[in-house]
């Protein structure tokens, strides 16, 4: 019995259940702490440290759902594409991935025995969760991990992205469908180590139009969320253009995750169209930043104007930014808690216990 697998699936629930992207992360002093002494590679290597934050997150912010400790990148590895983290710039790939040659030297059917790890790290978590609420597995969309292999590092352009989209078809599709491989392959033994529910972050897609979206992404999607099935429901989450929502919809997920820059319910009144889903979202994380007050209100006003329907799941837009205070953040799932009974009076009051 889960609020928050129930929301995903459209049910009722007595509550609105809320959880935040990165709720475990350097915005937290305990986390910093940790990092002080490891490396971010070798936290994410180590399934008790793995646990120990993201069920700190859980016991910290009284979320509905904790998430695995991870990255997006790891799966990059077993692909045979090198990386690390770097100090002060991010993600940096040792050797970028720009032509029909370099897609050859990809690995085809990766090894999951080099990302055991997470699945450690998952079922490590799992009994330390000890059912408190469910975990949520996660990975990156194949166009999110394509534009690191090929940019190299984070973009703001996808210059390099875009040239091998637009300019050979043949070996963009062939790195995309790689990555879908690896990516129902590692998706799929999350499912089997314990993952309850799963998010795909699409993080980067939204410098595509329309067009482009269907053209060279939504078939690889459509492929993933397929061979994932009905097993556990998937949100599937991507930011920056809201006109891609409709084509991500068609492509797939149980849930589909909503950024800041759309109206939640208008949004979600468009996807309907095409029959029930769930959304998840979509606070500003800049409201963290702001005043206490001006944060509360609008996820106040947020859940008067969603005024109960079933399927929503608050969350940020995006994920909670480093400079945002543990307290404010706590402030906001208790704010949710509270007011999605208190606006939805048709609902019997069950809020969950305060930690
Ligand atoms: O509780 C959680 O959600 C934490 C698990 C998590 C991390 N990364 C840990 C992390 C998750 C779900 C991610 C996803 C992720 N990683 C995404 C998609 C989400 C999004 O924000 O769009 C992306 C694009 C990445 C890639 C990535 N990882 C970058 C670009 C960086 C460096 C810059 C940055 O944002 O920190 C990371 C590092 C990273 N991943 C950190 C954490 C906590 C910070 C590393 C540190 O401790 O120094």
């Amino acid at each position: 019995m889960s609020v928050f697998l129930d929301a995903c699936r459209g049910e009722p629930t007595s509550f609105t259940p809320v959880w935040i992207m990165r709720q475990a992360g350097r915005y937290q002093p305990e986390y910093r702490a940790i990092r002080e002494k490891v490396g971010f590679m070798e936290l994410c290597r180590s399934p008790a440290l793995c646990s120990e934050v993201a069920v700190r997150a859980v016991e910290q912010l009284n979320v509905d759902a904790a998430i695995v400790f991870s990255d997006i990148l790891v799966v990059l590895e077993p692909l045979g594409v090198g990386f690390e983290f770097t100090k002060d710039d991010g993600p940096r790939i040792a050797q970028p991935v720009r032509t029909a040659k370099d897609v050859d030297r990809v690995v085809s059917e990766i090894e999951l025995g080099a990302l055991s790890y997470v699945m450690d790290a998952i079922r490590t978590t799992k009994k330390d969760l000890a059912g408190r609420v469910p975990l949520i597995g996660f990975a990156g969309a194949p166009f999110t991990l394509a534009s690191y292999i090929i940019e190299g590092g984070s973009s703001r352009e996808y210059h390099n992205t875009k040239s091998l989209m637009f300019s050979d078809a043949g070996a963009w599709n062939a790195l995309m469908r790689k990555i879908s491989d690896a990516l129902i392959r590692y998706l799929n033994a999350q499912i089997d180590a314990g993952a309850e529910c799963l998010q795909i972050f699409d993080s980067w897609v939204g410098a595509l139009g329309p067009s482009d979206y269907v053209r060279y992404v939504q078939p690889h999607m459509q492929r993933i969320f397929g061979a994932l099935g009905d097993r556990v429901p998937v949100i599937h989450f991507g930011t920056g253009n809201p006109a891609l929502l409709p084509y991500m919809r068609r492509a797939g997920g149980h849930v589909i995750g909503l950024d800041h820059r759309c109206d939640l319910v208008e949004t979600w009144n468009l996807l309907e169209k095409d029959g029930p889903i769930a959304v998840q979202g979509n606070l500003d994380p800049v409201l963290l930043l702001s005043s206490r007050k001006a944060l509360l209100d609008r996820a106040e006003q947020l859940l008067e104007d969603v005024a109960g329907r079933r399927g929503h799941i608050f969350n940020l837009g995006h994920g909670v930014l480093p400079a945002a205070k543990p307290d404010d953040v706590r402030a906001l799932v208790d704010r949710v808690h509270e007011a999605s009974v208190r606006t939805s009076p048709a609902r019997p009051s069950l809020l969950p216990t305060k930690a």
